[in-house]
C-alpha cells in the first residue's frame, strides 16, 4: 500500500522504515530540509540500533522515500500517519498545535479517498478535534476517516519492539477505515486490539501512567527496604514471581525520564482535572519520581559534611542505557545540585554526550571512557545502567579514584560482589557496603 507518514521524529522514523520493511511505499515528510537530505541518503538523524540498516537497505529498494513535500508526499496514499510532537506545555497539558497543523496540510493536499492514523500520543478526544479540521478544510470531494493506532515502542529496542510487539491497538469508529489499518499491519504478524477511537487514545495514556506507577511503587518500597535493613532486588523477585504482578518494571533507581513517561503522566492528571476528576493516585506518582531523582544527592550529604570541591565521576547521563536521549534524564536535577554544592564533575556516558553538552551546565568536563572519569577522582556516582560501566572491573575502582567511595542510582554491581572488593558502596533499596576491614588492614 502507499503510505505518507508526517513527522520524522523518533516514533515517525521508526514507523516509516518498518512499514517499508514489510513492503509498503513509504513516504516520511519533514519540513526540516536538511535533515530530508541526510535521510535521503541513509542516515538518521536519532541513534537507534538497526535503524539506518533498515532505512539504506529499504532506500535502496524504492519503498522508502522523504519528501518535505506534502503534496508529494500524500500523492494517492492509503493512509497518512500523523507523527509529529506533542510537547509538553507549562500546565502539563499536551501541546497539539503540530498536529493540527498536520490535519490542515492533510485536508488541503490530499487527492484522494485516505485514512489517518494518529501515532502521536494525543489526549482524549483529539482524534476527533483532527476529524473536524480535516472535514472543515478539505479542498477535494474525498472521503476521509480518521483512526488512533498508538505506539509502545522503546527507545533503544524500537525497531525490535515494532517487530515483535504484545499487541497493536487499533480505534476507530468506522470499521472499514479500521479494517485498512489492520491489513496494513498484518504482515507484522501481532495480535490485534480493535476498540473504538477514544478508548484507543487512553489506552496509551493508562499504559505509560500504569508502568510509571510500577517504578514509583518499587522505588517506595526501596525506600522502606533501606530503612527496615531489606534488600529491594529480592522484594521485586519475589514479588515478580506472582505473575499478576509480573517481574518487569520492578527495578529501583533514581527515577523515570525519556520522552515519555514524565510528560504522558502530566498530561494524564490534566486530561482527568479537565474532565472533573482528580487523579491522585498518578499525582503520587510523580512526585515520588520527583524525590527520588534527589535520593543519590541525600545519601552523599549524609555521607559528608561538605562536597564543595570534591572531584565526581558522574558515570552515565542517558535517561537509560542504549540511547543518546537526554530528555528528563536524572542527571539533570543530579548534576545541576551537585555543581550547586561545589563539586567539580568528570562526566562519562557512550552515546548521550553530545545532547548533554547542549543541555547540563558549561562546568562539567566529558571524557571517553569510565576510566578516564574515575582517574583522581573522589567519589563516583553511578546515573545509568549501560553495560561499558556495569561490566567495568570493580577492582578498577580502588586502583583508579583516590579513595573508592560509590554511589550507584541503577544498582549496577551484585552486593556479593563488591564485598570482595575494597568499595564503600551505596546503591538504592540495598544495604550499604562499608569497606572490608581486612583489606584495608593488608
Ligand atoms: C516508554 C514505554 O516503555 C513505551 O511503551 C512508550 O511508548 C514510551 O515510553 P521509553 O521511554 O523508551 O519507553 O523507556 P523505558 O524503557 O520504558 O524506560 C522508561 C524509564 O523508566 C527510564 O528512565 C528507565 O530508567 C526507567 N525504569 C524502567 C526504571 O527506573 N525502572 C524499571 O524497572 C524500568
Amino acid at each position: 500500500m502507499k503510505i505518507a507518514v508526517v513527522g520524522t521524529g523518533y516514533v515517525g522514523l521508526v514507523t516509516g522504515v518498518c512499514l517499508a520493511d514489510i513492503g509498503h511505499k513509504v513516504q516520511c515528510i519533514d519540513i526540516d530540509s536538511e535533515k530530508v537530505e541526510k535521510m535521503r541518503l541513509g542516515f538518521s538523524p536519532i541513534y537507534e540500533p538497526g535503524l539506518e540498516e533498515l532505512m539504506v537497505k529499504n532506500i535502496a529498494e524504492k519503498r522508502l522515500f522523504f519528501t518535505t513535500n506534502h503534496k508529494e508526499g500524500f500523492m494517492d496514499a492509503d493512509a497518512i500517519y500523523i507523527a509529529v510532537g506533542t510537547p509538553e506545555n507549562d500546565d502539563g497539558s499536551a501541546n497539539l498545535l503540530y498536529v493540527e497543523r498536520v490535519a490542515k496540510d492533510i485536508a488541503e493536499n490530499v487527492n484522494s479517498d485516505v485514512v489517518v492514523v494518529t501515532k502521536s500520543t494525543v489526549p482524549v478526544g483529539t482524534n476527533d478535534r483532527i476529524n473536524e479540521i480535516i472535514q472543515n478544510n478539505l479542498v477535494n470531494n474525498v472521503t476521509i476517516h480518521v483512526v488512533s493506532n498508538p505506539e509502545f515502542l522503546r527507545e533503544g529496542s524500537a525497531i525490535f519492539d515494532t517487530f515483535n510487539g504484545d499487541r497493536i491497538v487499533i480505534g476507530a469508529d468506522h470499521e472499514p477505515a479500521g479494517k485498512l489499518i489492520e491489513e496494513i499491519n498484518k504482515p507484522f504478524d501481532i495480535s490485534v486490539f480493535k476498540t473504538d477511537l477514544r478508548s484507543a487514545e487512553m489506552i496509551k495514556y493508562a499504559s505509560n501512567a500504569f508502568l510509571a506507577t510500577k517504578i514509583s511503587f518499587i522505588n517506595e518500597i526501596s525506600n522502606i527496604c533501606e530503612r527496615i535493613g531489606a534488600n529491594v532486588e529480592d522484594v521485586a523477585l519475589g514479588m515478580g514471581q506472582d505473575s499478576r504482578i509480573g517481574n518487569q518494571f520492578l527495578n529501583a533507581g533514581i527515577g523515570y525520564g525519556g520522552s515519555c513517561f514524565p510528560k504522558d503522566t502530566k498530561a494524564l492528571i490534566q486530561i482527568s482535572g479537565n474532565a472533573g476528576y482528580e487523579f491522585e493516585l498518578l499525582k503520587g506518582v510523580v512526585h515520588v519520581n520527583q524525590n527520588q531523582q534527589n535520593l543519590l544527592l541525600y545519601k552523599l550529604n549524609q555521607r559528608f559534611d561538605s562536597i564543595a570541591g570534591m572531584k565526581i565521576a558522574v558515570l552515565g547521563l542517558a535517561f537509560k542505557p542504549n540511547t543518546d536521549d537526554m530528555r528528563e534524564a536524572p542527571s539533570i536535577v543530579v548534576t545541576k545540585r551537585l555543581i550547586e554544592q561545589g563539586a567539580e564533575l568528570i562526566a562519562y556516558d557512550p552515546a548521550a554526550i553530545e545532547n548533554a553538552k547542549k543541555l547540563l551546565s558549561s562546568e562539567i568536563i566529558y571524557v571517553n571512557s569510565v576510566e578516564d572519569a574515575l582517574k583522581g577522582s573522589d567519589l563516583a556516582l553511578i546515573l545509568t545502567e549501560w553495560s561499558k560501566i556495569k561490566e567495568f572491573p570493580l577492582e578498577n575502582y580502588k586502583k583508579l579514584m583516590k579513595e573508592a567511595i560509590v554511589f550507584d542510582g541503577r544498582n549496577c554491581y551484585e552486593l556479593s560482589n563488591v564485598k570482595e572488593h575494597e568499595i564503600e558502596y551505596y546503591s538504592i533499596g540495598r544495604p550499604n557496603v562499608k569497606k572490608q576491614k581486612v583489606l584495608v588492614e593488608k
